[in-house]
């Protein structure tokens, strides 16, 4: 390849659960939602198209934010309900043997000891292949289900993955390389003094150790994050491998990816090390038109179901929008929840938020395959580097071939994606360029 390609990974928006159930395309039996089957597919179809990872997104509750009720979340199946993404994962994991597998797991709803645990057998099973997307959780719904009154703190809960992020590498590195021997002849399974407890007391969390099980492929799993908030993005810069972020605009991108690269420094990390992906939903078709038609079909359905949407702006900053008017200037918005979200619904109306929906101020990503493909690689020079994360919330089998078979092959054929992995592990591909 002539320039520096760019990283695609996928985001399964509204995690394991329901997808398009109501939407043409959605398939020929929706209730099937709860089997691994369509996720599966889109596993193997991105392995094909050589993404670096697939996201699983996940949450643990039935949102109550919207109108004070859960009716809105459930009617419609608004960002719930939610299977477990840890029990999808290794269904992923088993179709396919070279894309990443990032499991989203929240830092207050597991204990530090059994996420290590859980991550590092993933990274077991999949020779290497798997991520953590590090959460802190933001709702307080979320938090009541694990017996908290409400959720901790936005700023707090980051001071809290800090040290939970700590106790988990610690636990990654109770066992050295090399500790399992497995030497048959001299009966030794594992060196004992390669072994370590971690002896961890910290402020909010404390564990023995060592961790119960060998040093994984990568010793440590890859680390996604997506703190867009100050505290957040400081959170991003120290821990994060790859990050995955939402802008509204080429300006946005640039100076997000550009304040995590000099913050990554100051933690005396080679920002290079940090892979942003920016989140993008294009639209392609057989002709501008044809796209152009479902992006509008796509911002009346918005209108026609203002309450589906509101309900999930709700859930995102603990915010009720049903007691905004759809054409009413949105004040300065304070959220304990998603900062970037609130700021980003500050000053505008619900019905713009409505219509924009995902789509970025300066770039249309809509048309042929041909043109959305130019279109992504110039906003990657104007960025300045990186990648994409795709995210489709009514995930359609049709959508996966668009991509995988539309949209990808015209990115090759600008020579700035990869056409096939040099490595199996994770970390290996996010570092090959
Ligand atoms: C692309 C993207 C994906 C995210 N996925 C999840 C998720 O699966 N579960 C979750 O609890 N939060 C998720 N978040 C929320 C972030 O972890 C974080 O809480 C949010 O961006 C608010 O951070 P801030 O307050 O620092 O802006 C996601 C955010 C973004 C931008």
């Amino acid at each position: 390849m002539a320039r520096k390609p760019f990283h695609l990974a996928w985001f399964i928006s509204k995690g394991y659960g329901p997808k398009a159930w109501r939407m043409p395309w959605g398939g020929p039996n929706p209730a099937s939602w709860v089997k691994p089957d369509l996720f599966v597919t889109l596993a193997r179809e991105l392995e094909r198209a050589a993404f670096d990872y697939v996201m699983i997104e996940d949450s643990s509750n039935i949102p109550y934010t919207y109108r004070n009720s859960h009716d809105t979340y459930v009617r419609y199946a608004v960002d719930s309900p939610k299977l477990d993404p840890s029990v999808l994962a290794p269904f992923l994991i088993q179709a396919t043997s070279r894309i990443g597998i990032v499991t989203t797991l929240s830092t207050t709803e597991y204990h530090p000891f059994m996420l290590a645990r859980l991550t590092n057998t993933l990274d077991h099973v999949s020779d290497g292949r798997s991520g953590w997307n590090l959460v802190t959780g933001s709702n307080d719904g979320g938090a009541q289900n694990y017996g908290l009154e409400r959720q901790y703190p936005h700023d707090e809960r980051y001071e809290m993955a800090d040290e939970y992020v700590e106790l988990v590498h610690k636990l990654w590195d109770s066992w050295e390389p090399g500790a399992m021997v497995i030497d048959r002849e001299k009966e030794i399974f594992a060196d004992p003094t390669k072994v370590h407890p971690v002896h961890f007391e910290g402020r909010y969390f404390s564990s023995r150790g060592p961790l119960s099980a060998p040093r994984s492929p990568q010793g440590h799993p890859v680390i996604c994050q997506a703190g867009g908030s100050a505290r957040g993005r400081t959170f991003a810069a120290r821990w994060a491998e790859t990050i995955i972020a939402s802008a509204g605009s080429v300006a946005a991108m640039k100076s997000f990816r550009e304040d995590i690269r000099a913050k990554a420094a100051a933690f005396g990390r080679d920002p290079d090390h940090i892979k942003v992906l920016f989140m993008i939903s294009p639209l392609v078709d057989e002709s501008l038109a044809a796209a152009k038609a479902r992006r509008q079909g796509q911002i009346d359905e918005a209108n026609a179901h203002a309450d589906f949407h509101l309900a999930s702006l709700s859930r995102l900053t603990g915010i009720d929008f049903s007691k905004f008017g759809m054409d009413e200037v949105l004040p300065d918005l304070k959220s304990n929840g998603h900062q970037t979200i609130a700021a980003h619904c500050s000053g505008r109306t619900p019905r713009q938020l409505l219509e924009s929906g995902r789509s970025l101020k300066d770039v249309s990503l809509l048309g042929t395959a041909d043109m959305v493909a130019r279109e992504m690689s110039d906003l990657i020079d104007e960025v300045g580097g990186d990648g994409f994360l795709i995210m489709y919330p009514e995930l359609t089998r049709r959508y996966i071939a668009e991509i995988a078979d539309g949209l990808v092959p015209a990115l090759q054929k600008l020579g700035v994606v990869r056409e096939r992995y040099q490595h199996v592990m994770l970390r290996d591909n996010l570092l090959e360029f």
